[in-house]
């Protein structure tokens, strides 16, 4: 997978791409991650990247031309060019699955008041983090980058920590114990402890069900159900509850 990020602030990356799971993907060549400074292409002496909006207004707007030039110069047969904006479909675990099966993504970063409308005829697709106004589309992209990245085959170590984790299924993931056994008089719950994998899996199960139910109540609106879930939810629901926390 290929990602050219699309920046006024280039600089802003070189951290969270340096360290941890991004940094080993793009040195084991996973992933090959550019910013690309999007006043290379702007022309003239003072290389003006944006400017006043027509029909009058507060802050100024990322230049067409500018940014044309730029995706253009990028945009191969494979590419998807992705504009991260507070105005775009909210990022969550599917669309992040999609769209790391792409070949290569562009990604934008817009700033000041916004970016020319006429550019959102090269956009393939308009991503949100989040209903809130981040001073520019950087951390948005960061955040993309980072979701996307860790779902690469061969990324994460063990693949499987890609399949059970939170989201996935629409369920939020089951509680993680790890030694010391007890701790300030706090134990880990006994099933864990059983080495009866078929009961772990069921308490797991359980725990998924229990804390989506009480933290994200939503997502279980949005899912089916089997008839072994619609058993554990039974249990939660109405038969009360060994301490399971
Ligand atoms: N740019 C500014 N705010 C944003 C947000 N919430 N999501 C994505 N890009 C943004």
């Amino acid at each position: 997978m290929k990602i050219d990020i699309l920046t006024l602030f280039p600089a802003m990356f070189a951290s969270p791409f340096n360290e941890s799971i991004i940094e080993r993907a793009r040195t084991r060549k996973l992933v090959e991650i550019n910013t690309v400074n999007i006043r290379d292409y702007a022309l003239g002496r003072h290389q003006q990247v944006d400017d006043y909006p027509y029909g009058g207004g507060a802050g100024m707007v990322m230049k067409f031309d500018v940014l044309s030039r730029a995706i253009g110069s990028l945009k191969g047969e494979n590419s998807r060019v992705i504009y991260l904006s507070p105005q775009g479909k909210p990022l969550d675990q599917d669309t992040v699955v999609r769209v790391a099966r792409q070949e290569h993504l562009i990604l934008l970063c817009g700033h000041y008041e916004g970016i020319d409308e006429r550019i959102m005829n090269l956009v393939d697709e308009e991503l949100s983090i989040g209903d809130y106004v981040l001073s520019g589309g950087e951390l948005a992209a960061m955040v993309v980058v980072d979701a996307v990245t860790r779902l690469i085959p061969g990324v994460l170590g063990d693949d499987n920590s890609s399949q059970e984790e939170s989201f996935v299924g629409g369920l939020l993931e089951y509680p993680h114990y790890t030694r010391p056994r007890i701790y300030q008089g706090e134990e880990v719950p006994e099933t864990l402890l059983s080495g009866h994998h078929e009961q772990i899996r069921l308490w797991r199960k359980k725990l998924s069900l229990k804390r989506t139910l009480i933290k994200r109540p939503d997502l279980l609106l949005k899912r089916e159900y089997d008839q072994e879930e619609r058993k554990l939810l039974e249990e939660i629901l109405f038969n009360g509850e060994k301490k399971t926390k």
